[in-house]
């Protein structure tokens, strides 16, 4: 007896390259981004879309890849903790996380830092709220929840600078 599930070829943009990969249509796009492409970065937490681990980016907006058919991708953009190297507001946002020394075990970062940038991206300067509604679904095990709130101000103010300082820059 056959299986009943056939395999398929998907494309698809992954950290701004062309990917082609075969795959059952409901295989999660986290084993295809861990295991097919070998990218780690991208973390295994719960696998039910309940912890944010496995954030990651389609079409810029943070989505759990845990949760998401690779059939579902087909001809989008994803990006990956990966792809924020080169990118101006994702190496802020690690810059920020940096200074104010986020991580504990780590475990959970790149699934937060992966729905920061997705917030600054459309809401450059989040109040406390925006940063609790943006960043609820990301679960940190360490409980850096403070740190985190701190490093995405940090990184909004890199983004952009206080009024004053702005004028300064602009006459320096
Ligand atoms: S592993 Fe995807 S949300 Fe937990
Ligand atoms: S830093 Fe350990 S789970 Fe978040």
């Amino acid at each position: 007896m056959s299986n009943s599930i056939s395999m398929a070829s998907y494309s698809f943009t992954l950290n701004n390259k062309p990917v082609q990969i075969d795959a059952e249509p409901d295989m999660p796009l986290l084993w295809v981004i861990r295991d097919l492409v070998g990218l780690k970065g991208t973390k295994f937490g719960c696998g039910i879309a309940q912890c944010g681990a496995c954030t990651v980016h389609f079409a810029g907006t943070a989505v759990r890849s845990c949760g998401i058919p690779v059939s579902a991708v087909a001809g989008q953009k994803i990006t990956t903790i990966e792809g924020l190297a080169g990118n101006h507001l994702g190496e802020t946002v690690q810059q920020a996380w940096i200074e104010e020394q986020v991580p504990q075990c780590g475990y959970c970062q790149s699934g937060q830092i992966m729905s920061a940038t997705a917030l600054l991206h459309h809401n450059p300067k989040p109040t406390d709220a925006d940063i609790d509604i943006a960043m609820q679904g990301n679960i940190c095990r360490c409980g850096c929840y403070d740190r985190i709130r701190k490093a995405i101000h940090r990184a909004a103010a890199i983004q952009a600078p206080p009024a004053t300082l702005q004028k300064s820059l602009i006459h320096a």
